[in-house]
């Protein structure tokens, strides 16, 4: 999809359809051109509502009122709702809430591109995106004056977030035989091969030497075996440095704990927290961010087998803590000890990020459409919470607290991997991570369960059905952010 921006007014730009919004509380008004057509077919302006006046080629779209959130999701439906028509070009004003407002263009055009984006990678008939160019008028309803160079940038913005957010998508609805550790570890080394991304990926015999020894149990079973990807992207005179992790199970079976049939079902969608740091390194590669960005995925999947790992054995992470295995299926967190123990060792960072479909407990706690929040800090945690929201995403806080610490209490080994009690799963699984942060860090660190957004059967907002891209907006702003400080 191709963006062009330009200063002529909309009347005069030649394109197949015109996108119209419709502010709800002005559909009354008689300046809304069509008004009499559209009431009659029934069209209430509503948020996200479409109709398409197909013989003026005009799509309206109904909108709440003017602001990032309600524009990212209206751009989206307008692009779905056009998604089997022949229109080759799309046009449309600029709608902006003040004219500071340039997060509206860029939210505009994540709008379009997040919304138009389909995985048929496994289907036998394609089905093409039917626009290719999209025309953004600097023409403008309040009546502003616009600014060239800022809204190109904002443009920009939006295509790098939306980019990245989609690539995301991709390899999280990939099959996991299509899908598995080495390919993970072949996309980083392909992304630091297309940016200026140093990367470093660590096989089982290296594994082994960092004593990686609670990765390498869950890995033992598979036919796949497990990779460490390392990427960073290093500017001079850095603003800050900062780590990102991310569970990468490319299969989560259980073990030999293993999932019931219909809860094993899409748990391909175990690598999305891997697959989200690969997608913010991407943007961050892009956007050429003045801080210094280090990306730690660990590739694994999670099988049954007569090298299985199994329930009772006591493992020993990376930081030396003994772990009791209880159940194989609470593997994300066994991963997790040695990848952040690895992180740690090899950077020392101002901020140290987790991204994990951790838990189902996180889902049924917030809901499926809501990452749950965790750390020792409230900064860095609130750092996170006000960049999802500025993103388009939804996370939400949920704290430790010292009565559930005491619930992962091992008789044999130092810590056990599940929780004595079924309540209260996302906390003490972020609780059993805080046990692998090194003192100094305590602070620093902020995990972020994506399990509930990051693959949701059924379309919801401006995410499609499977893989969402969940953590990669909500970072990208986090880290421009840092960037700019
Ligand atoms: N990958 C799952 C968590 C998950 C469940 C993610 C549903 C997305 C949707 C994780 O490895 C897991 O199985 N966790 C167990 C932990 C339990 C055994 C302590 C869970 O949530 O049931
Ligand atoms: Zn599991
Ligand atoms: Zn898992």
């Amino acid at each position: 999809m191709n963006f062009e921006l330009t200063i002529s007014p909309i009347n005069e730009i030649d394109a197949s359809v015109e996108v119209v919004l419709v502010i709800k509380k002005n559909f009354k008004h008689d300046f809304v051109q069509d008004k009499k057509l559209l009431k009659k077919a029934g069209f209430k302006a509503a948020q996200d509502e479409t109709y398409l006046l197909i013989g003026k080629n005009r799509l309206y779209v109904g909108i709440e009122s003017i602001n990032d959130e309600n524009l990212r999701v209206t751009m989206a439906k307008a692009i779905q709702s056009l998604s089997k028509t022949k229109y080759k070009s799309l046009k449309i004003a600029s709608y902006m809430a003040d004219k500071n407002a340039y997060t509206n263009i860029r939210a505009m055009v994540e709008g379009l591109l997040l919304g138009a984006y389909s995985f048929d990678t496994y289907k036998t008939t394609k089905t093409k995106q039917p626009i290719k160019n999209i025309i953004i008028s600097l023409e403008e309803y309040n009546a502003l004056e616009l600014d060239m160079e800022k809204a190109a940038l904002a443009v920009n913005l939006g295509q790098i977030t939306a980019d990245a957010t989609n690539f995301t998508r991709d390899i999280v609805n990939t099959t996991p035989d299509d899908c598995y550790p080495k390919t993970l570890a072949n996309i980083a080394k392909n992304l630091a091969k297309e940016f200026p991304l140093e990367c470093n990926i660590l096989k089982p015999k290296q594994l082994k030497k960092e004593k990686m020894e609670t990765l390498l149990a869950v890995a033992r079973a598979s036919r796949h075996k497990p990779r460490f990807i390392h990427l960073s992207h290093k500017p001079k005179n850095p603003k800050a440095v900062i780590s990102l992790v991310g569970k990468g199970l490319t299969y989560d079976s259980g073990g030999l704990s293993l999932k019931p049939g219909t809860a094993m079902v899409n748990m391909k969608l175990d690598k999305s927290g891997g697959a989200a740091v690969l997608g913010m390194m991407k943007a961050v590669a892009e956007l050429n961010l003045d801080i210094e960005v280090h990306g730690f995925v660990g590739a694994v999947e999670n099988m049954i087998g007569g090298d299985a790992y199994k329930p009772d054995d006591v493992l020993v992470a990376k930081n030396g803590k003994t772990i009791e295995v209880r159940n194989t299926d609470a593997e994300g967190r066994l991963v997790l000890a040695d990848t952040l123990g690895y992180a740690q060792q090899e950077v020392e960072a101002d901020y140290l990020f987790d991204f994990a479909t951790l838990t189902g407990a996180s889902v049924v706690a917030v809901g499926h459409y809501t990452s749950s929040v965790m750390g020792n800090g409230d900064v860095p945690k609130d750092m996170v919470i006000k960049a999802a929201k500025a993103s388009g995403e939804l996370a939400t806080k949920l704290d430790f607290n010292k009565h559930l610490r005491t619930c992962l209490k091992s008789n044999v080994a130092d810590i056990s991997n599940m929780s004595n009690t079924p309540y209260g799963g996302a906390i003490t699984a972020g609780i059993f991570l805080d046990n692998f942060i090194d003192k100094k860090n305590k602070d620093k660190w902020v995990h972020v369960d994506i399990a509930g957004p990051a693959y949701v059967e059924h379309v919801w907002g401006e995410n499609p059905i499977g893989g969402s891209g969940a953590g990669v907006r909500m970072m990208i702003k986090l880290l421009e952010t840092l960037a700019e400080n």
